[in-house]
């Protein structure tokens, strides 16, 4: 069992093919009991922008709000290795910007790494991130903050033309440093293929099980956000269901009079 997860643990975890776990959270209560199930990685991801903030895609969420639900998270957790979404508009437009981003994530949240979407097009600014001696996590496949360049949420890369792209897009990540990678929604071979042909850890999301890790957005997992159903995901419970009916009583008794009772006042 390890003490404190590092961006080397993951790559011994790796070469001993003992499966990487990630799981998004937001806020501080929440990630205590991910990092107390023993979650290895922490994603604080932009996807706060859908199950948080109540947006339609992750393109609203800001640098602030990043860090303000960052620092909550890194408050919470002894385990686990926090990384950061850089958000939509926060690297995009210039690599000195895109340092700056993540300079302020690391310095006020306190995480540990950043997560940027993208391949060499952006490789210019993970370079620099990395040489200031940050952590940097890849995100290829389906990139949520391209939405409106994709035009739909479906599997990325079936041609042999994006499929080639996204697998020399790996290898770049790889040898510019990054320390693992996420693959999102694409075919299971192709991921297969990524994990073969570079040794840094490929983390999936509806990329099979040839990976070397899974992560899950947490409230998805959790049941709590009924109306999103793709196909990888694999729901633990019905939070929903059983927080609503919770709620529901506590609303019954108030009305019935039986809350509060005798031995709940002062
Ligand atoms: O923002 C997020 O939660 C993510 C995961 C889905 C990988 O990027």
């Amino acid at each position: 069992m390890y003490k404190r997860i590092t961006t080397n643990t993951l790559q011994e975890m790796k070469l001993k093919n003992e499966k990487i776990s990630m799981l998004t959270a937001y806020d501080f209560t929440f990630a205590r009991i991910v990092d107390e199930a023993n979650v290895d990685v922490i994603l604080v991801g932009d996807s706060a922008s859908n199950v948080i903030a109540g947006n339609e895609t992750t393109l609203p969420i800001t640098l602030d709000q990043m860090i303000y639900h960052a620092s909550s998270v890194v408050k919470a957790v002894k385990r686990a290795l926090v990384v950061v979404d850089l958000p939509f508009g926060s690297y995009q437009s210039d690599p000195k910007e895109a340092l700056r981003s993540a300079i302020r994530i690391m310095k006020e949240s306190g995480a540990h790494a950043v997560k940027l979407e993208g391949g060499s097009e952006i490789g210019e600014s993970i370079d620099r991130i990395i040489k200031a001696g940050i952590p940097v996590m890849g995100h290829l496949g389906l990139t949520p903050q391209s939405i409106y360049k994709f035009g739909t949420y479906t599997v990325r890369a079936r041609e042999e033309k994006e499929a080639n792209l996204l697998v020399n897009n790996a290898k770049f990540l790889e040898n510019i440093g990054c320390f693992a990678a996420v693959l999102e929604k694409i075919p299971s071979e192709l991921s297969k293929k990524v994990t073969k042909e570079t040794n840094f850890p490929i983390i999936g999301i509806g990329a099979g099980n040839h990976v070397d890790g899974q992560v899950l957005v947490l409230h998805d997992l959790l049941g709590l956000t009924h109306e999103f159903n793709p196909r990888f995901l694999r729901r633990y419970m019905d939070l929903n269901k059983t927080v609503k009916s919770a709620i529901k009583k506590y609303v019954g008794d108030i009305k019935s009079h039986d809350f509060p009772n005798k031995n709940e006042i002062y």
